[in-house]
C-alpha cells in the first residue's frame, strides 16, 4: 500500500482524469499525462445506478493499473461500495474513494473504510454538491483523502461550482488540526481549469483533478503546470 497522504509535502498533485482521454489510444494518454508531470491518474467507475453512467470495471484498472507509476486513483460513483471498493483494490487501485451518498448509514461507511483498508487500497470519501460538509466529521480520522465534488458526478465537461470552496476551506482547517501522519488528502474533481484550480488550491486543496481541460488539448503539459503555478 502506497502512502499518499506522505505526498501532501509535494501539493499541489495533479490527478488527470481519463474520463475524458481518448478511449482509443489509452496507453498513449496515460503516458502523456506521466510524461508531463502528474501525480495522480484519475479513473471514474460508474455503475448506471448510482450515476446514470456506465464505464468500467475492475477489469479495465487491471489492465491499466501497472503500465505507468502514478497512484492509481479510483473513484467509485457506484451502490454498495463496500461489496465494490475491495474489488478495485484487488484490481490494483491505490486509493479507492467512494461515495457517502451510497451509504444508507453510518455502519455501512465504516463497513466500507474497511472493506476497503482490507483489501490493501487506502481509502477517500466524497461527498456531491449537494451533501453538508459537515456530514463528514466522523469520518477525518478514518480515510486518506477527502474529495469534494464541484459538479454534479456523473460526466466530465461540467460547470465548476463555487460552493465547493467553502467545503474546501472547512476542511483544511480541520485537518491542520490533526497531527500529521494522520492528515488525509483533500481533492477535488469537477469543472477545474487554470482559474478554478487557483481558487481551489487558495482554498487549501491538494489534489486537483482535471479531464477536459488536459486531455484532447495539444498543450497538455502547458496546462497541466498552470494547475500547479
Ligand atoms: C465526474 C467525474 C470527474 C470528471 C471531471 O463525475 O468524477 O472526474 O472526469 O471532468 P472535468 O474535469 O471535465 O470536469
Ligand atoms: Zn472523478
Amino acid at each position: 500500500m502506497r502512502n499518499v497522504k506522505a505526498l501532501a509535502e509535494q501539493a499541489p498533485l495533479i490527478a488527470p482524469s481519463i474520463l475524458a482521454a481518448n478511449k482509443e489510444k489509452m496507453n498513449e494518454e496515460i503516458a502523456l499525462a506521466e510524461a508531463s508531470g502528474a501525480s495522480f491518474l484519475h479513473i471514474d467507475i460508474m455503475d448506471g445506478r448510482f450515476v446514470p453512467a456506465l464505464t468500467w470495471g475492475p477489469r479495465f484498472v487491471a489492465s491499466i493499473s501497472n503500465i505507468h507509476t502514478l497512484v492509481n486513483d479510483v473513484h467509485i460513483m457506484v451502490e454498495e461500495p463496500w461489496t465494490q471498493g475491495p474489488l478495485f483494490a484487488h484490481a490494483g487501485a491505490d486509493i479507492v474513494t467512494f461515495h457517502l451518498e451510497a451509504c444508507p448509514d453510518q455502519e455501512s461507511v465504516l463497513k466500507t473504510i474497511s472493506a476497503i483498508h482490507n483489501a490493501g487500497a487506502e481509502v477517500g470519501i466524497s461527498i456531491k454538491p449537494n451533501t453538508p460538509v459537515e456530514a463528514l466529521n466522523p469520518y477525518f480520522d478514518l480515510v486518506d483523502l477527502i474529495l469534494i465534488m464541484s459538479v454534479e458526478p456523473g460526466k466530465g465537461g461540467q460547470k465548476f461550482m463555487d460552493s465547493s470552496l467553502k467545503k474546501i476551506a472547512y476542511c483544511r482547517k480541520k485537518i491542520n488540526g490533526m497531527p500529521l501522519a494522520k492528515r488525509p488528502l483533500i481533492e477535488v474533481d469537477g469543472g477545474i481549469n487554470a482559474e478554478t484550480g487557483k481558487a481551489v488550491r487558495e482554498a487549501g486543496v491538494d489534489v486537483l483533478v482535471a479531464g477536459s481541460y488536459l486531455f484532447g488539448h495539444e498543450d497538455f503539459q502547458k496546462r497541466l503546470e498552470a494547475l500547479k503555478e
